[in-house]
């Protein structure tokens, strides 16, 4: 395959950026899409030219690391998906594709498609962790949770906090990760102790770093790579409403 692209470069947080052309020659359909931005690289270092920066970490789908919107969607067209898994074999020979990082103004472009998401470590550091001390580690079922209610939170704790979900909201809002946060530890007995603190903790945090409020677009669950359903929102939405009213 032979591919165009469009990819966005920017030198570093302040420098203004745009949409630079290159090709992607001899591309295998079995490629996944960072490979084929490895190969490109491999042929800018070679050439002397600046590597086209962009994260990555596992490469399987667990990290949260890779960030890309593809022709406009984050993590590309592939639903349910981190752009890591996507393969080339979901484009056409001679497409044009167009690489741009997350935008969001809480995601500050470090370089090239690379963004800063320190702003979801700072709402998890204000909230999202259990803090209760339960000494030894106590036996499984010592604390019985019902299996629909297992599976619900753990459903929720498939988040990889890859931030698709603020990428692809008009508002740029982190309701979904942080209802997904927030479900997980609320469905749970281990997580009753905060429970109260940690909502208003981390949704404080999130207005504070620049993060917008839910409209109901649903654009957030349409990208998210690990099908984070935004009932999590609601329940999110109810666990601020008692936590105030306590
Ligand atoms: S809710 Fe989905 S899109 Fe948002 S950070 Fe978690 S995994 Fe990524
Ligand atoms: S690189 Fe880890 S999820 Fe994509």
């Amino acid at each position: 395959m032979r591919l165009n692209l469009k990819i966005w470069r920017q030198t570093g947080p302040t420098a203004a950026g745009k949409l630079e052309s290159y090709v992607a020659d001899h591309v295998s359909p079995d490629m996944s899409f960072l490979e084929m931005l490895d190969v490109v690289n491999e042929g800018l270092v070679k050439s002397g030219k600046d590597a086209i920066a962009f994260d990555s970490d596992c490469r399987e789908g667990i990290c949260g690391m890779c960030s890309l919107v593809v022709n406009g969607v984050p993590h590309g067209p592939d639903r349910g998906t981190t752009v890591c898994q996507l393969h080339m074999r979901k484009f056409r020979d001679g497409e044009t594709i167009t690489i741009e990082p997350w935008r969001a103004k809480a995601f500050p472009v470090i370089k090239d498609l690379v963004v800063d998401r320190s702003a979801f470590d700072r709402i998890i550091q204000a909230g999202g962790y259990t803090s209760v001390n339960v000494g030894g580690a106590r036996d499984a079922n010592a604390i019985l949770v019902g299996k629909p209610i297992a599976e619900q939170a753990m459903d929720s704790a498939a988040c990889i906090g890859c931030g698709a979900c603020v990428a692809a909201c008009k508002n740029a809002s982190a309701h979904l990760f942080m209802s997904a946060k927030i479900s997980q530890l609320a469905l749970l007995p281990q997580g009753q102790v905060e429970r109260r603190r940690r909502v208003v903790s981390m949704i404080r945090q999130a207005d504070a770093e620049g993060f917008g409020s839910c409209s109901n677009e649903g654009e957030c669950e349409a990208v998210c790579p690990k099908d984070i359903p935004i009932s999590n929102i609601a329940r999110m939405t109810r666990e601020y409403l008692r936590a105030l009213a306590d």
